[in-house]
């Protein structure tokens, strides 16, 4: 989401007639849009600020401007920590501020500090600007924004606010835009995504499903996907719409977080374990072909060896063709945070081992299953090597396809020839 917000603060400093330097010594005004997510996270924020003083200092040597401004989920949570410990920084604006960063550049007066932690998305899509530049063949889509659900390890819910979803109508006009842009592919996003409901053209609320059958019958748009859902919102529509909808591509994102429901139940995520392989069973059902990525956190307050023993037991069961793991980190402000038992550190690291191994081994083994079929390749990119192309499979893998005379934007039949850990490499029959 901070690369799509990033975006369209990108677009909107374009379009005030600002352009976009090749790196931090050759700019008059840097953004950082920040995240916090993870303490690693927030803490980058930190350094890349340090840098960014010392250019500061020079720019100010030679008596140019040099403009700083900290925007996204650490501007939201951090503002008066950020003020005090980089006193230098000229513009603080949470996520739901970005529709005013271009306005507050352009006013900006020495020493004259803006801080902006409102938090209304509704109103940054209003006036955020709906003139786009630079998009490539596939673009993020934000349909909805905010959680009201309050995993207790998670900031979002204090940092992107309540959840809102935005109207079936702008998210199609939206589309409409990045297609004639030569968009291909969208993916739709919102941090409980599934769980969209918006106003449809018709005045009626529409649910996910609703609104991706409307999506793709859009001249031109070759392929659809969304992220994140959350298991408890995956319903029988959204598995037909997979059923359905041949746009719609046969990879799924869909965060377990544990395979212990006493942990489940602490981190407030309101489904079991085996609800969770119940929604997998569901989207299986009515595609027979989709594979799944998943977000699992070890070390979580609490979780014994057994508990980490049965998230061992639940990625064995499913086999996930990609996956992200995560130590604890304690987030300030969640409920998460002052729980008992807190997990060493050491523990963490051990387990997250033990897991990443297992999560690598069967990407792995995904990726090598693929190896002699064919599979439909979104044109992305020129690859690194001459007359090499890069584009992602429908399983969203990287492939690599050689001596080709596809153009990006291409969708292609390729027989693939090898796999890698992370990637495929592939030919045009
Ligand atoms: N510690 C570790 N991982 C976290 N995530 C969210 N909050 C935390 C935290 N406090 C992970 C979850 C989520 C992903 C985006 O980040 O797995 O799905
Ligand atoms: Fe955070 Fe949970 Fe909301 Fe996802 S569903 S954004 S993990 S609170």
């Amino acid at each position: 989401m901070n690369s799509y917000d990033s975006l369209r603060i990108a677009d909107a400093l374009q379009e005030a007639g600002y352009k976009a330097a090749i790196s931090m010594a050759d700019a008059n005004v840097v953004v950082f849009n920040t995240c916090s997510i993870r303490e690693k996270a927030d803490e980058k924020l930190f350094s890349d600020l340090g840098r960014a003083r010392l250019q500061k200092l020079q720019a100010q040597i030679a008596e140019n401007n040099f403009i700083i401004v900290v925007t996204g989920c650490v501007a939201q949570s951090q503002s008066e920590d950020i003020a005090r410990r980089a006193p230098y920084v000229d513009i603080i604006a949470g996520p739901q501020e970005i529709h005013k960063i271009t306005e507050d550049i352009k006013n900006f007066e020495k020493n004259n500090r803006v801080i902006r932690t409102e938090s209304d998305a509704k109103n940054k899509f209003l006036h955020l600007t709906n003139q786009f530049f630079n998009r490539e063949v596939s673009e993020f889509l934000t349909i909805q924004e905010g959680c009201d659900n309050f995993c207790t390890y998670c900031v979002v819910p204090y940092t992107r606010g309540r959840e809102f979803s935005r109207d079936a109508a702008d998210i199609i006009t939206e589309a409409k835009r990045l297609l004639a842009m030569n968009v291909k592919e969208i993916i739709l996003l919102g941090q409980n995504v599934n769980s969209y409901r918006g106003i449809g053209a018709d005045g009626k609320t529409w649910d996910l499903s609703r609104l991706i059958f409307a999506l793709a019958d859009l001249n031109g748009l070759k392929r659809l996907r969304y992220t994140t859902s959350n298991p408890k919102d995956v319903n029988e529509n959204i598995a037909k719409a997979h059923g359905e909808v041949d746009i719609l591509m046969p990879f799924v994102h869909l965060p377990v977080q544990s395979g212990s429901d006493a942990v489940l139940q602490r981190m407030n995520r309101k489904y079991s374990a085996d609800e969770y392989e119940k929604c997998i069973d569901l989207l299986r059902n009515h595609r027979s072909d989709i594979t799944f990525s998943s977000d699992f956190i070890v070390g979580f307050p609490g979780e014994t060896d057994e508990d980490f023993q049965k998230t061992l037991n639940l990625a064995e069961k499913i086999k996930f063709a990609q996956a992200y793991s995560f130590k604890y980190s304690p987030r300030p402000g969640t409920a998460a945070e002052k729980m008992p038992n807190q997990v060493p550190e050491e523990k963490k690291s051990e387990r997250l081992q033990i897991l990443q191994k297992m999560l690598n081994d069967q990407q792995s083994s995904f990726n090598n299953s693929c190896v002699g079929r064919h599979l439909n390749v979104l044109v992305t990119k020129c690859g690194r090597h001459k007359n090499q192309l890069v584009g992602r499979s429908e399983y969203s893998q990287p492939v690599a396809i050689c001596d080709s005379y596809l153009n990006i934007g291409d969708i292609a039949n390729v027989k693939i020839t090898a796999a890698m850990s992370h990637s495929l490499v592939g030919v045009v029959m």
